[in-house]
């Protein structure tokens, strides 16, 4: 290779890098910087939102209706019956990895168990939850 080749390689390596290497960790620190300053992510808080009945909803009152108390246990769609991977990372190290999974999820199970969608703090707070072992 020239090293004009080998100097774009690693341009294009640079370039292609972060998409990769998003982790949920990643992602609990850019929803906690939407939050504002002075926002903490709490796995407590993420804990107790994970459980919360919403009252929205009849058929899926939380977002523990489908995915369990335990986000290291596999889940089931409460209407489909599909069966659900778990959302721990430590369980299932594709959670959390790539944006437009994670933002189609929030977004679609939010508005269905909420009726809105989540706030950044919310997001921030509940992958905390999941990274810290998920169990309610
Ligand atoms: C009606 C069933 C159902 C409910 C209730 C539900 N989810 Fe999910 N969730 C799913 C399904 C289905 C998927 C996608 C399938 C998969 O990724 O295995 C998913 C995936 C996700 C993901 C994707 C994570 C990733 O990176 O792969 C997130 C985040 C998520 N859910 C958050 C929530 C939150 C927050 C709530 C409660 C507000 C909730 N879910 C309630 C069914 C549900």
């Amino acid at each position: 290779m020239t090293t004009r080749k080998i100097a774009l390689a690693l341009l294009l390596i640079a370039g292609a890098a972060p998409a990769l290497a998003e982790t949920p960790r990643d992602f609990v620190a850019k929803y906690a910087t939407e939050a504002g300053a002075g926002f903490k992510p709490s796995a407590a808080r993420g804990k107790s939102f994970f459980a919360r009945e919403f009252g929205v909803s009849k058929d899926m009152p939380s977002c523990t209706t489908c995915h369990t108390k335990d986000m290291s246990a596999t889940g089931k769609h409460v209407i489909t019956g599909k069966v659900i991977e778990p959302l721990s990372p430590a369980a299932n190290p594709e959670r959390f990895t790539t944006a437009k999974k994670v933002e189609k999820w929030f977004k679609r199970n939010c508005n269905e168990v909420l009726g809105r969608e989540c706030t950044p703090a919310e997001k921030a707070d509940f992958i905390q939850f999941a990274i810290e072992g998920g169990k309610a």
